[in-house]
């Protein structure tokens, strides 16, 4: 996959893992919350070693529309529904320090990363809009300089909006890279396992963790998940906790754009996000895996793109995705209580940029003994009494559903029947297959099931990948993975003879 932000961008290297080598914190995962993560403890003088899969930044970051913003979707009335008036305010002022921290370390750093200051918009085109007249009001309560309007410079009319002031946008992999230039990273370094080592098989150094990639291995005293999506099924159970939410981006040229970066809140809006001379134009979101979704929000993206711009020149298009929590706050702290020594950064919810410096800073906080009193809110431990019902009851079916009932479901079409660019669950030679045949008629075949936990996979026929409704891996036609949880690409069948 490469993206509009990928694109022109000189793109630094640095060597795979050989042998062995120690660190105090090993960071799994360099996308924008690893390097963040890792930049910010090496400020504080802790050895890290960042441990990337692909590339830096290969991730879910390069697929990003990059609005440095506090304003996370319908989140704050909701949040002191759910959570009450404190824990709001706390979270509410940890994200507005988040924007803070951005600015203050691209100007002290000089970093040249497009950045800029901009209001963001949440919008609808519902005749109620009382529920964005809530949220604007109780913003303002929570401390935001935050306003309620009608007036929105988009190609169409909106009922009302809230306007969020002093938000931000940048450039993710220009400071991504400014920021790795100062860090201790391996790529093409995709970690194995990880294993907390006996009192006899530690080190002198007593290091208590060992893990593994396919060619070295690092001890260290402290191992942060920054994957996305942890490998490991358990502890920590995960698998649990979190699900995938896609969206289809088109990168524009030759339109009229919007004053400032605008998120429809109706369940076919759109995200307008301007870049330059080029708009980052989202559709709406589906759970990864949902193969009807996916094509239904790619053609309203491609038809609302004839209507609003009809000389628009689509540059680029790319489909990203990210993880939501059943409570919609991320999963930042201890991974379990059996691995003290091991963190995670996760469930950003598709508001990674400040959730990452949330991340970053907090973990920061937690390794050098100071107080933040967002530990406790976003401990993954904690008992989610506050999960969305309808969230939890659509990942408790979709898991029964693409894991047990898929087996029952005979397939209706035969490999020989797919037509060439055509894929999906077929019966070749007699089983049921993931099937895709390439524009040439080459035929890929696979086990239909996901390496990570078994689930049935489901062919995104838009983005030409297999996609895992469970907990959203991904792996492109060939088979290749693209993203976790699942570590292993798919495995091909035998070819007929
Ligand atoms: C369409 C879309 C638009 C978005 N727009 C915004 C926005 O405007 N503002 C905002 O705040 N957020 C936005 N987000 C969310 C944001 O992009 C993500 O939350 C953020 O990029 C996540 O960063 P990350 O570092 O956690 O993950 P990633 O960038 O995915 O990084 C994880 C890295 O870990 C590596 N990895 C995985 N497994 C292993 C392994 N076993 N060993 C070693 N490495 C491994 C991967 O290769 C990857 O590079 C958006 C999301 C989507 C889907
Ligand atoms: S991602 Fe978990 S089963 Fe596929």
């Amino acid at each position: 996959m490469t993206t509009f932000w990928k694109k022109d961008m000189n793109t630094p290297s640095y060597p795979t893992l050989h042998g062995e080598i120690q660190t105090d914190t090993a960071i799994i995962g360099g996308g924008l919350c690893g390097v963040l993560t890792a930049y910010l403890l090496k400020e504080q003088g802790i050895d890290c070693v960042v441990l990337e899969a692909a590339s830096i930044g290969s991730g879910q970051t390069m697929g990003t529309t990059a609005k440095i913003t506090s304003q996370h979707g319908l989140c704050y009335h909701n949040l002191i529904q759910t959570h009450g008036r404190k824990i709001a305010k706390c979270y509410a002022a940890a994200c507005r320090q988040a924007v803070t921290d951005y600015s203050e370390l691209i100007h002290s750093q000089n970093i040249s990363c497009s950045f800029e200051q901009c209001p963001t918009y949440l919008y609808s085109t519902c005749e109620n809009t009382l529920f964005l007249m809530a949220e604007a009001n109780d913003a303002e309560y929570l401390g935001f300089d935050a306003a309620y309007t009608d007036k929105l410079s988009l190609p169409f009319p909106v009922t009302g909006a809230v306007r969020f002031n002093h938000q931000a946008a940048f450039h993710p992999l220009q400071f991504l890279y400014a920021l790795s230039r100062e860090l201790t990273i391996y790529e093409h370094s995709r970690v194995l396992s990880v294993k907390l080592l006996s009192s006899k098989e530690q080190s002198s150094a007593g290091f208590k963790n060992m893990i593994g990639t396919e060619y070295g291995t690092v001890s260290a005293r402290r191992v942060i998940f920054a994957c996305h999506y942890p490998f490991l099924r358990y502890p920590g159970f995960y698998a649990l906790k979190m699900f995938q939410k896609q969206n289809p981006v088109f990168a524009l040229q030759n339109v009229e754009l919007p004053e400032a970066p605008c998120l429809g809140v109706d369940p076919d809006g759109l995200s307008f996000r301007p870049a330059g001379e080029f708009l980052l134009l989202g559709g709406p979101s589906y759970r990864t895996g949902d193969s009807k979704s996916a094509a239904f929000s790619y053609a309203l993206l491609k038809q609302r793109v004839k209507e609003l711009y009809p000389n628009g020149h689509i540059l680029e298009s790319w489909t990203a995705q990210d993880c939501v929590t059943l409570d919609g706050l991320p999963m930042i702290g201890i991974f379990s209580k059996s691995r003290p020594e091991w963190c995670i950064a996760d469930g950003f919810g598709k508001w990674g940029m400040t959730g990452s410096m949330l991340a970053a800073t907090l973990l920061r906080d937690m390794f050098t003994g100071q107080k933040n009193p967002l530990e406790q809110i976003v401990f993954p431990g904690r008992f989610l009494r506050h999960a969305s019902f309808d969230f939890l009851w659509e990942h408790i079916s979709v898991f029964t559903s693409s894991l047990l009932l898929s087996r029952l479901k005979k397939p209706k079409v035969v490999s020989d029947d797919l037509q060439t660019d055509e894929g999906g669950i077929v019966l070749h030679q007699g089983k049921k297959t993931a099937a895709y045949r390439n524009a040439d008629g080459k035929l890929y075949t696979f086990l239909p099931r996901c390496p990570h936990m078994g689930c049935e996979l489901s062919w995104n026929a838009e983005a030409k990948t297999w996609d895992c409704p469970c907990h959203g891996s991904r792996f492109r036609y060939d088979g290749t993975l693209l993203c976790g949880p699942a570590n292993l690409s798919l495995t091909p069948l035998p070819q007929e003879k």
